[in-house]
């Protein structure tokens, strides 16, 4: 079977690390290069992640890495928050890396993938200020490109860091705007449906067990971030929302989705929030996920993470 070339823009992160474990797990996705961004954390602390999470991953070959935007393209970095532990990884308190890989520039390394029509999906789980860069850089860009990916908004929910914006978009609406205007076709994933994503306890059975690396590190990241939803969010479960993200590039039939204009907005309040209609003077023809079949969802999800552990236990 044909691969499809991805890149993954992330800032690890709980649930990015489950996504791009996800997407490395999948037969369908060739993973041709992984770019970091602050966010969950700085972008220093989300490359040491990155690495961390490849090295456990005990996968070879391992994708290309690099570096990207410590900052928003215009405001400040929001001060950071502790959803994902101090280190971002659930304070599994992994340290610098021990193997040293190559890091490249994040956005050089993304625009020469691109370029080199390598890629054809973005899968974007953090910020957008590496992606309003990289088409930036390179007006060839937007029609290289098959299609994005991003787990961002909430469009007829509430948000996540304040009452109208999602934790992505809020953390650079002039890049998200950017990315939104651009042509690179969109398929967005926001909260509306990551939301209903949750996982449980009862779903971390069979990792750990085998007293494997990798599956210990799943179990333990997800674990925190279950005690931490149900302590601090009242949710049974920790939302899957950058792994849904790559489950909906995977498979066409996880989410059902509709087209729309979608604006976001820059000034007030409001600021980061992402509102769907012809009246926001917003993108036009952007695709939205309105409905998520959970199960198929997770089914998919668990099954591929206990296949990559079994692969790299024996
Ligand atoms: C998004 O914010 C981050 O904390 C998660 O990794 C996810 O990408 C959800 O709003
Ligand atoms: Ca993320």
């Amino acid at each position: 079977m044909r691969k499809i070339g991805v890149l993954i823009d992330c800032d690890p992160g709980i649930d990015d690390a489950l996504a791009i474990l996800f997407a490395l797990a999948s037969d369908k996705l060739n993973v041709e290069a992984i770019t970091t961004v602050y966010g969950n954390v700085s972008v220093r602390q989300s490359t040491d992640n990155l690495i961390n999470i490849l090295e456990i991953s005990g996968l070879r070959p391992l994708p290309e890495i690099g570096i990207g935007s410590a900052r928003p393209l215009v405001k400040k970095r929001l001060e950071k928050r502790e959803v994902h532990g101090k280190d971002g990884l659930g304070d599994t308190s992994l340290g610098r890396p021990r193997k040293t890989i190559e890091i490249k520039d994040g956005v050089e390394l993304a625009v020469s993938k691109i370029l080199s029509k390598r890629i054809e999906y973005i899968i974007a789980t953090g910020p957008l200020t590496n992606i309003a860069e990289i088409i930036k850089t390179n007006p060839k860009i937007p029609d290289l490109v098959k299609r994005i990916y991003i787990m961002g908004g909430a469009l007829f929910i509430k948000g996540n860091i304040t009452p109208y914006a999602e934790f992505n978009i809020y953390n650079d609406p002039e890049a998200a705007k950017l990315v939104f205007d651009s042509k690179i076709p969109k398929t967005v994933v926001s909260l509306d449906v990551t939301q209903r994503v949750i996982l449980e306890r009862s779903d971390l059975t069979g990792f750990k067990k085998d007293k494997e690396r990798l599956s210990r590190f799943i179990y333990d990241i997800a674990n925190f971030a279950i005690c931490y939803h149900r302590g601090f969010r009242g949710v049974k479960g920790a939302y899957l929302n950058d792994p849904l993200c790559v489950g909906a590039a995977l498979e066409g039939k996880i989410c059902e989705y509709k087209k729309g204009s979608l604006g976001i907005k820059l000034n007030g309040p409001q600021r980061g929030r992402t509102i769907v209609g012809e009246e926001t003077g917003g993108a036009q023809d952007i695709t939205y996920a309105e409905s998520v079949n959970v199960d198929r969802f997770k089914r998919l999800f668990l099954g591929s993470l206990k296949k990559i552990c079994k692969e790299v236990a024996s």
